[in-house]
C-alpha cells in the first residue's frame, strides 16, 4: 500500500498511530540535528521529522530531498512542540522511520506556495505545476462541487443529461465558428458547436421534455476576463413550459448552489425589464449590489446657454455619495477615466454640494445656483454628495455612464466580493439592427419567441419587438441566458424572413429544424449558465481562466501544449487543404 493516510488527514486525535502517507517535498528544512520536511498532497500538508540523533542514516537520506521529489514516508503521529494554526494538520507531526524516493523531480521553474515567484507566462507553461498550489487547486475542486450540485439539483427534478455532437454544421448567426476540415468529404467543413441549441430543441422534438448537458462550447471571439473560446455551459431545455417556469426552476437552481456551496440565503431574484436597465443603469448586466441609478436632467438643462447640454439627446447623471470632497486631482482622474478611448466621452461636468450647502460646479458659467438645486432635488442628493454628469447620444452616453457608476462603485468600495445580488433581466427586444450592414440581428438566437402581443409588429416595427428572453444577472455579470422558443415553422419562416433570409438560404440552414417542427414540436423553452462565470462568482476571481483547469491565453494560445500549431504536408494534402500564409 503506498500510503495509509492522506496529508491532509492527520490529528492530534491519530497520536502515536503507524502511518504510511506519499506526496510531493513542497519544502524541506535542516535545524541543528534535524531535518523537517513538509510532505503534500491534494488534501494537505503534514510536517514529518528525520532526526539525526535517532536515525542518522535516514536523516542523511532526507537530506538529498530536493523540492517536489514523490516520497512515501512511514513513521509515527507526534504531538509538535511548535504547533502551526495555519495548518489544519498543524498540531502534529511525524517521526520518520522509513523513506522511499518513489520519484525524484528537476526544480520547477517557480516555487509551488500560495505566493509563488512564477509570473502569469511561467505558470501557464507549467500549469500542470502550478495546479499543484493549493488556491488554483481549491478553485477545481469548487468547480466539481458545483457541477455535482447542478447534477443532483436537476436529476432530482427528472431532468435527463444527453451529450450533443461536438462536430456540427456551420451556422451563420452568432459568434464566429471553429471550422474542422473533413478529410473524408473534400472541400467541406465541420464546425465546433457554439451550444447545442439546435440539438436540445431537437430533443424536445423527440419528446424528452427535460434536458440538460455541462458540455463544452466553442466561439471564435475575442478574448477577455470572463470569455474563453472553450468555455462551458449548464444548457437545459424544458418543454409544455412558460417562461415563469422556466425562471422559477433556474431560480431555484442557483438559490440551491448559493446554500449549498457557500450556505448563502438568496431571496427572491427582482426582475428588471431590459428597457428599465438600459435606463437606470445603461447596461443589461447592471450591477445592482450598489444603487447610484441614472438620473436624467436634458429637461432642466436645455435652454440655458450652455451648447454641449442644448444638442445632446441625453444628459444623465450619478449621485457619488459623500464624495463632494473629491480634490481637483480626483475630479480630473474621473474625466480621464472617462475620455479614454475604451469608454469615448468628451468631458464629465460635476456638481459639489458641500456639506455647508453650497453648490460648487464645472458649468457655473451656464447654470445659476437655483438651476444647480433643481438637479440636487432630481438626485435628492444630500450635503456632502457630487453629481457627475455625462452627456451625448443617448446609448453611447448611457454606456459611458454606466461604466463611469461601475468606476465609482469600484472606488467606494461598493463591490463586495462576498456580496452577491442575483437578477432576472427580462424582455429583451428581439432584433438588434446593425447600422454597418443594413439589417436586423437577432439579438439572442433565431428561434426566440417574440412575445405574442408583439407579434403584429413584425415586419411594421421589427426594432420595437420584445422576445421572451431573459438573462440571469449576478454582481453584473451575465451568469445565463436563454428564452422561450418559437415551435411553430410558419412564425419560424417569418423570423427568418425578418432577418433577411431567402426561403431557399433558411431552408439551408436551418431547414432539418423547421422540417423538424412539423412533426408535432412541444412549446418549448430554455437556459443555458456559463459554469465558469459561476464558479469565478463563487470564487471571487477576477477572471474565468482561473477556474478552469487548461485554460487559453489571451491571444487564444494554449501555451503548455504550443496550440494552435502548424501542421505537417501529409495532413495538409489529406485533407484537401492548400494553405498560403502572409509574408
Ligand atoms: P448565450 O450565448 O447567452 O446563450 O450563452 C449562455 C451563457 O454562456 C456564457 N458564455 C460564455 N462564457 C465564457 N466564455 C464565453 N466566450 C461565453 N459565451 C457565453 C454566458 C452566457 O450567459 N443557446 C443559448 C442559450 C439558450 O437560449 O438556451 C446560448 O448559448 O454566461
Amino acid at each position: 500500500m503506498y500510503r495509509t493516510k492522506t496529508c491532509g488527514a492527520l490529528r492530534l486525535t491519530d497520536l502515536n498511530q503507524a502511518v504510511t502517507l506519499a506526496g510531493w517535498v513542497q519544502k524541506a528544512r535542516k535545524f541543528g540535528g534535524m531535518i523537517f520536511v513538509d510532505l503534500r498532497d491534494r488534501y494537505g500538508i503534514t510536517q514529518v521529522v528525520f532526526n539525526q540523533d535517532v536515525n542518522s542514516g535516514l536523516c542523511d537520506q532526507a537530506a538529498k530531498l530536493g523540492r517536489e521529489w514523490v516520497v512515501q514516508v512511514k513513521g509515527t503521529v507526534a504531538e509538535r512542540s511548535n504547533k502551526n494554526p495555519n495548518l489544519p494538520t498543524g498540531e502534529i507531526e511525524i517521526i520518520a522511520t522509513e523513506l522511499t524516493t518513489l520519484n525524484p523531480s528537476d526544480t520547477p521553474p517557480f516555487t509551488i506556495e500560495e505566493d509563488t515567484d512564477g509570473g502569469d507566462d511561467l505558470r501557464m507553461k507549467y500549469r500542470y505545476l502550478d495546479l499543484r498550489r493549493t488556491s488554483v487547486r481549491s478553485n477545481l475542486e469548487l468547480r466539481h462541487r458545483m457541477a455535482f450540485a447542478v447534477r443532483s439539483y436537476l436529476n432530482e427534478r427528472n431532468f435527463m443529461e444527453v451529450e450533443t455532437p461536438v462536430l456540427v454544421g456551420s451556422t451563420p448567426e452568432g459568434a464566429r465558428d471553429f471550422i474542422v476540415p473533413s478529410r473524408m468529404n473534400p472541400g467541406e467543413f465541420y464546425a465546433l458547436p457554439q451550444s447545442p441549441q439546435l440539438f436540445k430543441q431537437l430533443l424536445m422534438v423527440s419528446g424528452f421534455d427535460r434536458y440538460f448537458q455541462i458540455v463544452k462550447c466553442y466561439r471564435d471571439e475575442d478574448l477577455r476576463a470572463d470569455r474563453q473560446p472553450e468555455f462551458t455551459q449548464i444548457d437545459c431545455e424544458m418543454s409544455f413550459v412558460e417562461q415563469e417556469d422556466i425562471l422559477n426552476i433556474f431560480e431555484g437552481l442557483t438559490q440551491y448552489l448559493f446554500k449549498a456551496i457557500k450556505g448563502i440565503d438568496i431571496p427572491t431574484f427582482p426582475r428588471l425589464p431590459y428597457a428599465d436597465a438600459m435606463r437606470l443603469y445603461g447596461s443589461d448586466k447592471p450591477d445592482t449590489r450598489f444603487g447610484m441609478q441614472f438620473i436624467e436632467i436634458k429637461d432642466l438643462t436645455t435652454g440655458k446657454g450652455f451648447g454641449v447640454f442644448d444638442s445632446a439627446g441625453y444628459v444623465g447623471m450619478i449621485c457619488a455619495e459623500g464624495c463632494a470632497s473629491y480634490t481637483r486631482k480626483q475630479l480630473d482622474e474621473l474625466t480621464d477615466y472617462v475620455k479614454r478611448p475604451q469608454i469615448g466621452a468628451k468631458g464629465l461636468v460635476y456638481v459639489r454640494y458641500d456639506a455647508d450647502g453650497t453648490l460648487k460646479s464645472s458649468v457655473d458659467k451656464f447654470y445659476s445656483p437655483q438651476d444647480l438645486q433643481g438637479w440636487i432635488d432630481r438626485a435628492k442628493a444630500q450635503p456632502g454628495d457630487l453629481l457627475l454628469i455625462l452627456c451625448g447620444e443617448v446609448e453611447k452616453t448611457q454606456k459611458q455612464l454606466s461604466e463611469l457608476r461601475l468606476e465609482m462603485g469600484a472606488r467606494l468600495g461598493l463591490r463586495n466580493k462576498n456580496q452577491f445580488n442575483c437578477l432576472w433581466v427580462t424582455d429583451f427586444p428581439l432584433l438588434e439592427y446593425d447600422e454597418e450592414l443594413k439589417r436586423y440581428f437577432a439579438k439572442h438566437h433565431p428561434f426566440t419567441s417574440p412575445k405574442p402581443e408583439d407579434i403584429p409588429l413584425l415586419e411594421s416595427r421589427p426594432g420595437d419587438v420584445r422576445a421572451n428572453a431573459y438573462d440571469m444577472v449576478i454582481n453584473g455579470v451575465e451568469v445565463g441566458g436563454g428564452s422561450i422558443r418559437i415551435y411553430n415553422s410558419e412564425l419560424q419562416q417569418k423570423m427568418f424572413s425578418v432577418l433577411g433570409f431567402s426561403e431557399e438560404q433558411a431552408q439551408a440552414q436551418f431547414g432539418f429544424l423547421m422540417n423538424a417542427f412539423k412533426y408535432g414540436a412541444p412549446p418549448h423553452g430554455g437556459i443555458a449558465f456559463g459554469l465558469d462565470r459561476l464558479v469565478s462568482l463563487f470564487a471571487g476571481l477576477d477572471s474565468i481562466r482561473d477556474c478552469i483547469a487548461f485554460p487559453k491565453n489571451n491571444s487564444g494560445r494554449d501555451v503548455m501544449f504550443d496550440a494552435p500549431s502548424t501542421v505537417s504536408q501529409e495532413q495538409l494534402d489529406e485533407l484537401h487543404l492548400k494553405i498560403t500564409l502572409p509574408l
